[in-house]
């Protein structure tokens, strides 16, 4: 619906006057493009080409307004009428080069500022500009991947799979399909607690509708909720495409694994025929402490075949009644404990640490994290309640455009921006005097915080700048891959968002005036 920025839109102006006119505009800029090199456009000259991969025509960079699009945003997002709003088309370089966790370009992300604009009226266009160049290293996308060697099992109810806030089946499709409705060989085996058979059904329908390649089973709320997880592990193991696996993976149903691809490359450092059991930790040393050194299944824990095979067999030992109360803690049993007693008990495997899994157990706002320009293999937790809250799938959509790598990837321009691809836009109107290599901690750990108790696995943050003025920040509220293979990210700032703000003597001052939009289309 509605976005300003698709060839389509371009091409079905709202009246027969703007149609001339763009035609007119699009044909003098062909016609331009032939007799020139691009950069010598005259500086107001509003439809650049842009040559984007795969679309056999120019692509005209569009710098139009679309009242039906802002309204929309508006009514989802609690906008006022007045906004500043600002676009920036980003022309990402795949280079041979290495992923860097922040990027310094020098150039402005915003020379003009922003355009106020009021959202039931706004001018036909908004500040054009050149795209931003920025180089990201070469990285593969989703469409590519081959994840046939595992093989996943969740459990959950159908109440979280069907509610507007849980349901992860979206989620799910991003690391279980190849972005466009076709399995990416990976398997699901998912177990529906107390559902009834036509929820099974339904469930297996729409999943398969999907492109999820997913077997969906009963289980029995029963059985104790520890002894439930560990026996997913048996049940992988049963599965009859077993043979073909190499890693059976253990996770939540709001486990997110954002590249899938730099997974199986991780995975592919070990030898899978040997016994494993890999995963990681929580960040918070708390819960070490309290539950145990074990892999936190949020993260996802996986089993080569082998080590899966001596579980599945002594699952019957590993889960009686005696040791499902050895495996409370004082927070009732815990599945993950569970499963480190039947392996660390009955064999010499111990956990392999991959620590770019995150449990991420934080709560609060997790700005710091998602903008310390890391590369998660997976995240966890960020769906509110008693943890964070955040939007992985919107974000990842990038790397349907620029490649796995460039999610969360940082560049900073500049006029004091900070991008953090697909989490947020951050502007530091007193300059990034800071540790950009430190995690500003914006978070804390739960249920007790100790001020250094995420320092070992985050290592220790920078102070937050909430309140200080010195940080505003738009974040990610969604993003699309558009019909010519580009996408569309949609960053909002609320004017009542009290983090942006400062205090002199006892009064305290916002640092902007209006509700703000900076949109973000990530071209070839
Ligand atoms: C892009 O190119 C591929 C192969 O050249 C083709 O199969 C596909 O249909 C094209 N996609 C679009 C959107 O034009
Ligand atoms: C779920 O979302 C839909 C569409 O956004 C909305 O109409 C509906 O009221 C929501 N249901 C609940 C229970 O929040
Ligand atoms: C399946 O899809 C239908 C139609 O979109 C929807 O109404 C229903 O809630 C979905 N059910 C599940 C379990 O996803
Ligand atoms: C595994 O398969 C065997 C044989 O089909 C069956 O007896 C057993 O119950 C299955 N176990 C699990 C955990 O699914």
């Amino acid at each position: 619906m509605g976005s300003p920025m698709t060839a389509g839109n371009i091409l079905t102006p709202r009246n027969a006057f703007t149609r001339v006119l763009f035609l007119a505009t699009f044909c003098a800029v062909l016609f331009l493009y032939t007799l020139r090199p691009i950069a010598d456009h005259p500086r107001n000259f509003h439809q650049e080409i842009i040559a984007v991969s795969n679309v056999t025509q120019p692509h005209p960079r569009d710098c139009s307004l679309d009242s039906s699009h802002l309204q929309l945003l508006q009514q989802k997002y609690g906008l006022e009428d007045d906004i500043d709003y600002a676009r920036r088309y980003v022309r990402f370089h795949r280079q041979d080069i290495k992923r860097q966790s922040i990027t310094k370009l020098d150039k402005d992300l915003f020379p003009k500022g922003f355009d106020r604009i009021n959202i039931q009226n706004p001018p036909m266009k908004t500040t054009c500009l050149k795209p931003l160049e920025v180089p990201v290293p070469n990285s593969p996308s989703p469409k590519t991947v081959d994840a046939s060697d595992l093989l996943f099992g969740v459990s959950t109810t159908f109440k979280r799979l069907t509610s507007n806030d849980t349901n992860p089946m979206k989620e799910w499709a991003h690391w279980l399909t190849d972005g466009n409705g076709k399995s990416n060989g990976a398997g699901l085996v998912l177990r529906l607690v107390d559902a009834t058979n036509e929820e099974i059904q339904e469930a297996k329908t729409n999943m398969t509708g999907m492109g999820i390649d997913v077997k969906v089973y009963h289980s029995s709320s029963s059985d104790e909720m520890a002894a439930r997880y560990l026996s997913l592990l048996p049940a992988l193991y049963n599965d009859s495409s077993r043979k073909s696996r190499k890693f059976l993976v253990m996770c939540d149903d709001d486990t997110f694994f954002p590249s899938v691809h730099s997974l199986l490359s991780r995975l592919s450092t070990y030898d899978h025929k040997e016994e494993l059991y890999i995963g990681t930790f929580s960040e918070d040393v708390n819960n070490i402490q309290r539950h145990g050194s074990q892999a936190f299944g949020g993260a996802g824990v996986f089993f080569s075949v082998p080590l899966a095979e001596k579980i599945a067999a002594l699952y019957d030992q590993c889960s009686t009644s005696e040791k499902i109360t050895e495996s409370n803690t004082g927070w009732g049993p815990q599945g993950d404990i569970l499963l480190r007693k039947c392996i660390y008990e009955n064999t010499e495997v111990r956990l392999s640490m991959l620590r770019d899994l995150h449990q991420l157990d934080i709560q609060g706002d997790p700005a710091g994290f998602y903008e310390a320009g890391l590369f998660p293999l997976s995240l966890h937790h960020f769906k509110g309640g008693f943890w964070h809250e955040a939007k992985p799938y919107a974000g990842a959509q990038v790397i349907h455009a620029c490649g796995e790598a460039c999610f969360l990837q940082r560049f900073q321009t500049k006029d004091n921006f900070i991008i953090s691809n697909g989490y947020s836009v951050a502007q530091y109107p007193k300059g990034i005097n800071f540790n950009v290599h430190q995690m500003e901690r914006t978070f804390k750990p739960a249920p007790d915080d100790y001020g250094w108790n995420l320092d070992f696995m985050l290592g220790p943050g920078r102070k937050s700048l909430a309140y200080t003025g010195r940080k505003v920040a738009w974040e990610l509220k969604e993003a699309r891959v558009q019909e010519d293979g580009s996408v569309l990210q949609t960053y909002v700032r609320k004017l009542d968002d009290r983090r942006w703000s400062y205090q002199e003597g006892n009064n305290w001052y916002r640092m902007m005036e209006k509700d703000g939009i900076v949109e973000l289309v990530w071209i070839p």
